[in-house]
């Protein structure tokens, strides 16, 4: 079985999901570590009471956050990295390390709203629709290869807390989806930008 880390910067319910479906056997890969560069996150006492080790962080330099990284994910022997509201941008140096290797969930309908707030980003462009995606993690910000996504509606006199909310219950789910499909092989990226998911084990 495939195993994972997980990085986190802040309350981790991605997080939890993804340990929970692990707990309940609904996950076809083992986490195997949670990074956070924050020690004092809720994610990291949630992360905790799953049992899941923990390792936190800091990142005041990037270089040397992410070399003390790779030493983690060496030694946990880990094959891939989820990236579950984690709020640093990683440099050319884990991209290259784990290429077409890290997914990220995103709480938009990607490439619109990319960045931070994208549900706020959304309200204020006045969107009928927005929702969430996942992507695998590329030099530009957020604009990696999408692997799924999901369509939430926006409605009137929405709160930029109802929408997060109403976007969240997705991004769950298909956080869950796209691991399995990753510890399953079934993700493909064809041309560095189209990923084409098998649905049969691949020879
Ligand atoms: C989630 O909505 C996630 O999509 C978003 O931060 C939130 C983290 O929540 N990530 C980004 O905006 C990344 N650009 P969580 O800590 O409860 O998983």
């Amino acid at each position: 079985m495939k195993s994972f880390a997980i990085f986190i910067s802040g309350r981790g319910t991605n997080m939890e999901a993804l340990l929970k479906a692990h707990r309940d056997g609904a996950l076809h890969a083992r986490p195997a570590v949670v990074i956070s560069n924050k020690s004092d996150a809720r994610g990291v006492a949630v992360a905790g009471s799953y049992g899941a080790p923990v390792e936190t962080v800091p990142w005041k330099n990037a270089d040397a956050a992410e070399g003390r990284c790779i030493e983690i994910l060496k030694d946990r022997g880990v094959d891939f990295i989820v990236l579950a509201g984690f709020m640093k941008i990683l440099t050319p140096r884990l991209i290259g390390a784990f290429r077409h290797r890290i997914l990220n969930i995103h709480p938009a309908l990607l490439p619109a709203f990319p960045g931070t707030h994208a549900q706020k980003q959304a309200l204020d462009y006045g969107v009928r629709y927005t929702g969430c995606t996942t992507h695998f993690v590329t030099e530009g910000v957020d604009a990696g290869p999408v692997i799924l996504q999901r369509v939430v509606p926006v409605y009137d006199g929405d709160t930029e807390e109802l929408l997060s909310a109403r976007i969240l219950r997705f991004e769950h789910e298909i956080l869950i989806e796209s691991v399995n499909l990753m510890a399953a092989d079934c993700l493909e990226v064809l041309d560095g930008r189209n990923v084409r998911i098998h649905h049969e084990v691949r020879a």
